[in-house]
């Protein structure tokens, strides 16, 4: 399959894979490819009229093992707003709790018509295990600590539409890079177009293994600040700990919480991200949060440009004129 809807500077844009499971396996023109059309449906969904027909005739289903607010509300709209029919699945009320397996439940929806699967599951590789077995494609929308590739890509759109670029800055993750998915998909992104990536936090949370991966490994945040041009902050991930990774939740806000004092040490531009939820008061205070240094709903409202993008791609529909 390949797309051709023109990048802004009006190089062409190729896209042949029929999955978007990782940003891993991506190469920097593939991420680039994402990017640009992104860039198009932003001014989509600033039109009175929102709405495409690219997708008419296809089905979407959102397929989700976890709970979710921004991502899968974020697909359903990307896929209406490209006129897709959407299909909601959760697992609570389905056959599953029957016995049925997960591949089986797959294979059964896929039955029905379907064109492109949504998936987030707490086990790392189950969108790929669907990829190999069903004939439709697959987005992955999570897989358990692995990736969470829309949401990489929806926070280095957002590094690229306010700092004008990628290559060249530093961008900090902080927090609990051990358990997340959303680490992995940033790291992967951010190194293949130029990026410096720093993850810091408690050594318990930020392996020194990480620098196999070509990032600098801190665990000191008030050290690294003055450096960081996007400080982009994680959600301690209480449901995958076990426990006793650090002393204690004050403890952990006081050293690595950013804070109006924190922010005070960074660069005057630093960019503030957050890809949600947020614990309010642990990884970051209210008004830091809500304050002028923060894009954490931009990147939400980018979100639907990159998730609209991946659909596009995926289904290798022509671009409808404007
Ligand atoms: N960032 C993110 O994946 O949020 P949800 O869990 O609400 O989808």
């Amino acid at each position: 399959m390949s797309a051709d809807l023109a990048a802004p500077e009006k190089k062409p844009i190729v896209w042949t894979r029929r999955h978007l499971l990782g940003l891993e396996e991506l190469s920097r023109a593939e991420l680039e490819a994402l990017l640009d059309t992104a860039e198009q449906f932003v001014e989509v969904s600033q039109r009175r009229r929102k709405k495409r027909s690219d997708l008419k005739g296809k089905v979407v289903v959102n397929l989700f093992f976890e709970p979710s607010t921004r991502t899968r509300t974020s697909f359903s709209l990307a896929a209406k707003r490209l006129s897709a029919d959407t299909l909601d699945f959760t697992s609570g009320g389905s056959s599953i709790s029957k016995g049925e397996t997960f591949i089986d439940t797959a294979k059964n929806i896929e039955a029905m018509g379907i064109d492109i699967m949504v998936v987030r599951h707490s086990v790392p590789g189950a969108p790929h295990l669907l990829a190999q077995h069903l004939g439709c494609g697959v987005i992955n929308a999570g897989d358990g600590a692995h990736e969470h590739p829309t949401q990489g890509l929806l926070d280095i759109f957002t590094i690229r539409r306010i700092k004008g670029r990628i290559e060249g800055l530093t961008v900090a993750l902080v927090g609990d890079i051990a358990h997340s998915r959303v680490a992995r998909s940033n790291i992967h992104g951010l190194l293949k177009l130029g990026a410096h990536v720093i993850v810091c936090g408690p050594s318990t949370l930020v392996p020194q293994t990480f620098t196999q991966l070509g990032v600098e490994v801190a665990h000191h945040l008030d050290e690294i600040l003055p450096r960081c041009d996007v400080v982009n902050v994680l959600r301690i991930q209480f449901e995958r700990q076990r426990s006793g990774l650090f002393p204690s939740i004050h403890e952990y806000a006081r050293l690595f919480g950013m804070d109006s004092t924190r922010l005070h040490r960074a660069r005057p531009d630093v960019l503030l991200l957050a890809p949600g939820p947020i614990n309010r008061g642990v990884e970051v205070t209210p008004e830091v949060a809500d304050g002028p240094h923060s894009a954490i709903l931009q990147q939400v409202t980018n979100g639907l440009a990159i998730r609209m993008a991946a659909l596009y791609l995926l289904c290798g529909q022509p671009a409808e004129q404007p």
